[in-house]
């Protein structure tokens, strides 16, 4: 499926761990390096999917726990055809603001539905398509949670339906995230998400840097 110059990163973690400010810094440094760079999103990232996001994260929704997911696993499958797949087999590096992790950790860790099933799943919405690398930035949701909230989305005063989860689902989520970066070191790379943004990048390009020179993209 994927051009051989290709590469698929993903950024994962909980709230406020700046992902996205870190996917975007992430994206302009593979482009000072030569390389093409899609930096899209989950949920979300095309236009079907974004319309399932904003059904996922509307505060005003009462979801059950299995629909949770399988909107998750539908907003992907739509995302891959759409945005995931086509870049990859132009040779692109793709940027992936979560994926399949995150279903792991917040379906699976924090919800309590078997994690079999969601690895299942997870497989049939990507066709089997697993990242290359995936960045894993920690952070307490102590102080995630409280950053998170603040960040501006729309009306969204006091956070979205999964933001105004309880402290102890997005410890779970956590947890979740730890346990499969110690099950697949080689892939999920930890980095601690510093108050400076610069110290995160340097160490997220740290990580980077290993990653492209492995592969022989750049040196
Ligand atoms: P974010 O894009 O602002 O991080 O928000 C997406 C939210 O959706 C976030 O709370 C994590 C959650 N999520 C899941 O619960 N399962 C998933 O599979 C994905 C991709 C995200």
């Amino acid at each position: 499926m994927k051009n051989k110059k290709a590469v698929f990163i993903t950024i994962e973690g909980c709230e406020g761990c700046g992902k996205t400010t870190q996917s975007e810094l992430l994206k302009k440094y593979l482009e000072s390096k030569g390389l093409t760079v899609v930096l899209t999103r989950e949920p979300g990232g095309s236009i079907v999917a974004e319309q399932v996001r904003n059904i996922l994260l509307n505060p005003d929704f009462n979801v059950a726990p299995f629909c949770e997911l399988m909107l998750y696993e539908a907003s992907r499958a739509q995302h891959l055809e759409d945005v995931i797949k086509p870049n990859l087999q132009k040779g692109h590096v793709v940027i992936c603001d979560r994926f399949t992790d995150s279903t792991l950790a917040y379906q699976g860790y924090a919800r309590g539905i078997d994690k079999e099933v969601i690895k299942k799943l997870n497989n049939i919405a990507t066709s089997g398509l697993k990242p290359d690398l995936t960045i894993y930035l920690d952070i307490n949701p102590n102080k995630g949670i409280k950053k998170a909230k603040t960040v501006n989305k729309g009306n969204l005063t006091g956070g979205d339906r999964i933001e105004r989860e309880s402290l102890k689902f997005h410890n779970n989520v956590r947890k979740g995230f730890l346990e499969l970066a110690k099950k697949y070191p080689d892939r999920i790379k930890k980095v601690k998400t510093s108050e400076i943004i610069e110290k995160t990048q340097k160490e997220i390009n740290k990580e980077i840097d290993k990653f492209f020179k492995k592969k022989k993209i750049y040196v």
